[in-house]
């Protein structure tokens, strides 16, 4: 695919998964516009890119909606969405999760992401791509995982009709296992460090995954016009184990 002349906008840009997303976008010649709530946060990822013209930030919380319309009326024609905004609370046994923290974690995954699907739609090309990044949490057994499976698994269950009411729009998602992100600061450092070794010792793949890797599948959905209404599982073979 050619990407000199694409718009693409990367809601969760200015870190992580999206972050390595707008990078090789970037590389590739597409103009990018990354989004994330905070204004210096951008700036600072985006500083790695050296004043590259075609890419900008632009901070908005996805959970406004006026914001988020004013936002995409501004963009123009948007060939390409992707939707890489994080949680994070609602993990934790059932029998001890906290169900406020579970309704916290929808209100910063879930119903972002939908409020922005649905505000970008005027925008988006009609045979563009909508990639969404979900969680392997939604298919895996795994226990604790119980309220962040039914957050992304809220998501992944409305993929296959969203592609076909908003075809020939493509929509997908990649849902992606233990990846090496800021996501995962919330935990203290000698934790995440266990869980990541812990993690490398029981994949098949033998280490936790990293932003790029994530990247590289949400590339794939959207450069093959063959993709819609799929979910590419890129974990590592963390479901398997
Ligand atoms: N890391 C993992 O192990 C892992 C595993 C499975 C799934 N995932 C999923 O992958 C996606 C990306 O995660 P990540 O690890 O790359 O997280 P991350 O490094 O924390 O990046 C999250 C990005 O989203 C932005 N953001 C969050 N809420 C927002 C909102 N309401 N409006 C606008 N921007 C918002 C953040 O910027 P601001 O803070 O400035 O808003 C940041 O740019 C998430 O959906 C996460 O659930 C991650």
């Amino acid at each position: 695919m050619n990407w000199e002349n694409q718009q693409v906008v990367v809601l969760g840009g200015s870190s992580g998964i999206g972050l390595s997303t707008v990078s090789w976008l970037a590389a590739a010649g597409a103009n990018v516009t990354a989004v994330g709530r905070n204004q210096d946060k951008l700036d600072k990822a985006l500083a790695s890119f050296g004043g590259h013209g075609r890419v900008a930030g632009e901070a908005l919380d996805c959970n406004d909606r006026a914001a988020l319309e004013r936002f995409f009326a501004r963009a123009g024609k948007v060939d390409h969405l992707v939707l890489t905004l994080s949680g994070g609370e609602g993990g934790g046994l059932f029998s001890e999760l906290d169900l406020r923290a579970l309704r916290r974690g929808f209100e910063a995954k879930f119903w972002p992401q939908l409020e922005a699907a649905q505000a970008a739609l005027p925008a988006l090309r009609r045979d563009g791509s909508m990639t969404f990044v979900t969680a392997i949490s939604a298919r895996i057994a795994n226990p604790g995982v119980a309220g962040l499976g039914a957050i992304n698994g809220a998501l992944e269950s409305m993929l296959g009709t969203l592609a076909r009411e908003l075809a020939p729009l493509r929509v997908n998602a990649v849902s992606p296992g233990v990846i090496d992100t800021a996501w995962w600061d919330k935990l203290p450092e000698a934790a995440r460090t266990e869980l990541f070794e812990q993690q490398a010792r029981t994949l098949p793949v033998g280490r936790v995954g990293r932003p790029d890797d994530v990247a590289h599948a949400i590339r794939f959905l959207m450069e093959n016009t063959f993709m819609t209404g799929s979910v590419i599982e890129c974990d590592g073979g963390l479901r398997l184990t």
